[in-house]
């Protein structure tokens, strides 16, 4: 991928098969990026990939990658080091979330959750923002939730995650200040992915909280705001409207809502 094209910026897009990452492999070859596209479905990435190059002209390369495993990690890392140079925006985009109360979930569900989801980004982001910083630019986007402003009852490991990349990532904001580096939160409400299933929630359940926000909005939202410098994106007003209540909200009374929703899509999904 390097000699062809040495000026353009590479983004690097992790859970590019499918939904929000997608849409962010799309946005960002539309603004001229050359993308490494990182998922474990390789048909999807690849199909990806061909359709980007063709209609946007940038370079792109598919890695099929577990994030769960540390040593495929460090593989990925090892691979986009030949062209640090280059490297200019990391999305840590892949996640998934497992519903139900936690003495019903699968303990080895969680554990690989707690990789995808917390472990990769942390991994990532330490070998690559020091290629960034070194050169003094660069974005990092993690991909948190407006699930990251609760606990969650009855989706507890998702909301404690998401909670984790939020306080990670707003702490290397503020290391990063006057670096040329920012590091940004995105914290979406619901979206219409396939997250809904992989989290085995039936398409019949409500969403919860706050109303869906169209993918092309989160993802430009996101890039906006990332290039603004901002610390935490939040697209849509409802979801930033329940943010900022989730803060002044008494805690008993938040999980007490948040219980009750996350039942009722749980009875919802059982047709009960
Ligand atoms: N949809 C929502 O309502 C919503 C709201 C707030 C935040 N989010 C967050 O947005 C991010 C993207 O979710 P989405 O809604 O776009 O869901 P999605 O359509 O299910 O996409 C999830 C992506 O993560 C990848 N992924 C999952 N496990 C992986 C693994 N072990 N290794 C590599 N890649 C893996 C998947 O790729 P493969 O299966 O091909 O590996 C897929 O590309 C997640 O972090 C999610 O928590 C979603």
């Amino acid at each position: 991928m390097t000699a062809a094209t040495p000026s353009r910026p590479i983004a690097i897009i992790t859970g590019a098969s499918s939904g929000i990452g997608e849409e962010f492999a799309r946005q960002l070859a539309a603004r001229g990026h050359d993308l490494v596209l990182v998922a474990r479905r390789r048909d999807r990435l690849e199909a990806l990939r061909e359709r980007l190059e063709v209609v946007h002209g940038v370079q792109c390369v598919s890695i099929e990658v577990d994030l769960a495993r540390a040593a495929e990690r460090d593989r990925l890392c090892d691979l986009l080091a030949a062209d640090e140079d280059r490297v200019t925006v990391l999305v840590n985009n892949a996640g998934f979330g497992t519903h139900g109360f936690f003495r019903e979930t699968d303990l080895s569900r969680e554990l690989e959750m707690i990789e995808v989801n917390c472990a990769a980004p942390v991994h990532l982001t330490k070998r690559v923002l020091p290629w960034m910083l070194e050169r003094r630019r660069g974005h990092v986007i993690n991909v948190a939730s407006l699930s990251a402003f609760t606990p969650g009852p009855v989706m507890a490991m998702y909301f404690a995650t998401k909670a984790f990349l939020l306080s990670f990532s707003e702490a290397l904001w503020e290391e990063c200040r006057d670096t040329g580096v920012v590091v940004t939160a995105l914290c979406p409400g619901p979206v219409r992915t396939e997250f809904q299933q992989m989290a085995g929630l039936s398409s019949k359940a409500r969403t919860s909280g706050t109303a869906p926000v169209r993918v092309e909005q989160v993802v430009s939202d996101a890039l906006e705001g990332a290039m603004d410098g901002k610390r935490v994106v939040i697209p849509g007003y409802q979801a930033r409207l329940a943010a900022m209540m989730s803060r002044f909200s008494p805690r008993g009374r938040m999980l007490r809502t948040v219980r009750k929703i996350q039942e009722e899509r749980r009875r919802q999904s059982r047709g009960i």
